[in-house]
């Protein structure tokens, strides 16, 4: 049964589940811009700030940074930009408080400096920076697309969570985005498993447009089978979160369970069908405010909605 199902004990913002590790970090992604990640980092990172959690929310959308707004702070005097181009050593140097008890945000750089350019050895650094953070959670808003940097963030993380709007092109960019993961999922285990030429092979070969990640797995199985099922188990721990945004009909809400039945039919993926977020009007207004949904509108419909799949990510996490 999907996750999405379980109505019945809808957990209330008020009260705290303790997480079984103490620092989680979470990602927000989708294929696509303007499909609802910030408001998604910014309102999940509020959700678990008022359960009790201290949660530092950073903004990685290298190159269109705005989570800022979505939380309701004027743009930090030290972003990311001073810690990529080495003004401050660490991330928690950069880390500023918010209006909401408990959250604290890491804002995105403000320009190109440092950032649009990150090399490998700056991301795994930064990767790295982030379990040091004083926090019970950390939230990452990632950019748009498919990007090498984006992908590395998503995968990094203990629950990658995809936002998609109930419309063709967001579900076509959400499937590209889960394939793109997918296949660097696979490069990044090449040198784990020690899988260099067969998986270049079988990447090689998939450049059909008909093949599935499934039949790249398949391919790798054919040829090395012991390294193939090792892949196979590490390729089965990517369970991406869907959560279908700015829905207004029940066909817009089905849209997420027919998604996850795609992803595992031709895919071979397991999507875990986190939730849904009403389309509403409140999420405009509060932007325009520059206040935080949750905090401006605390009776809005869509704080049910997040009640619901903060519930779901805490009971997977
Ligand atoms: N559930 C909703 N109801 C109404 N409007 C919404 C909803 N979700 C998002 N929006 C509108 O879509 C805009 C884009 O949302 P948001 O900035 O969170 O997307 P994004 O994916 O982070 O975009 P980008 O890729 O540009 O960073 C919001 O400013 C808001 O106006
Ligand atoms: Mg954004």
């Amino acid at each position: 049964m999907s996750s999405i199902e379980n109505e019945n004990d809808q957990m209330s913002l008020g009260a705290k589940v303790a997480p079984e590790r103490k620092h989680k970090i979470w990602a927000v992604g989708g294929g696509k811009g303007g499909v609802g990640k910030s408001l998604v980092t910014a309102n999940l990172s509020i959700c678990l700030a008022l359960m009790g959690y201290k949660v530092v929310a950073i903004d990685l959308d290298l190159g269109g940074a705005n989570l800022h707004t979505c939380l309701g702070v004027p743009i930090p005097e030290k972003t990311l930009s001073d810690y990529l181009t080495k003004k401050v050593r660490s991330l928690q140097e950069i880390t500023t408080p918010t209006a909401t008890e408990n959250l604290f945000l890491i804002s995105g750089a403000q320009d190109d400096v440092g950032i649009a350019n990150m090399k490998h050895m700056q991301k795994a650094k930064l990767l790295s920076q982030l379990d040091t953070l004083d926090a019970d959670y950390v939230i990452m808003d990632l950019g748009a697309g498919t990007g090498l940097n984006t992908l590395d963030f998503f995968i990094s993380a203990d629950q990658g969570i995809l936002t998609a709007l109930p419309e063709p092109t967001s579900i076509e960019n959400t499937y590209r985005f889960i394939k793109s993961i997918y296949h660097r999922k696979i490069k990044n285990a090449e040198e784990l498993l020690e899988l260099g030429p067969t998986i270049d092979q079988a990447l090689n070969a998939k450049i059909s447009q008909n093949s599935t990640p499934a039949d790249l797995v398949t391919k790798i199985i054919g040829t090395n089978p012991q390294m193939g099922h090792r892949l196979k188990m590490e390729l089965n721990k990517l369970v991406p979160k869907l959560i279908v945004n700015q829905i207004r009909t029940q066909s817009d809400i089905d849209i997420g369970f027919s998604m996850q039945i795609i992803c595992k039919k031709y895919f071979g993926i397991n999507l875990d069908y986190i939730g849904y977020l009403e389309y509403d009007a409140t999420v405009w207004q509060s932007v325009k405010r520059r206040k935080p949904l949750l905090m401006e509108f605390p009776h809005s419909a869509l704080v049910n909605n997040f009640d619901q799949i903060i519930h779901n990510l805490l009971r997977v996490t």
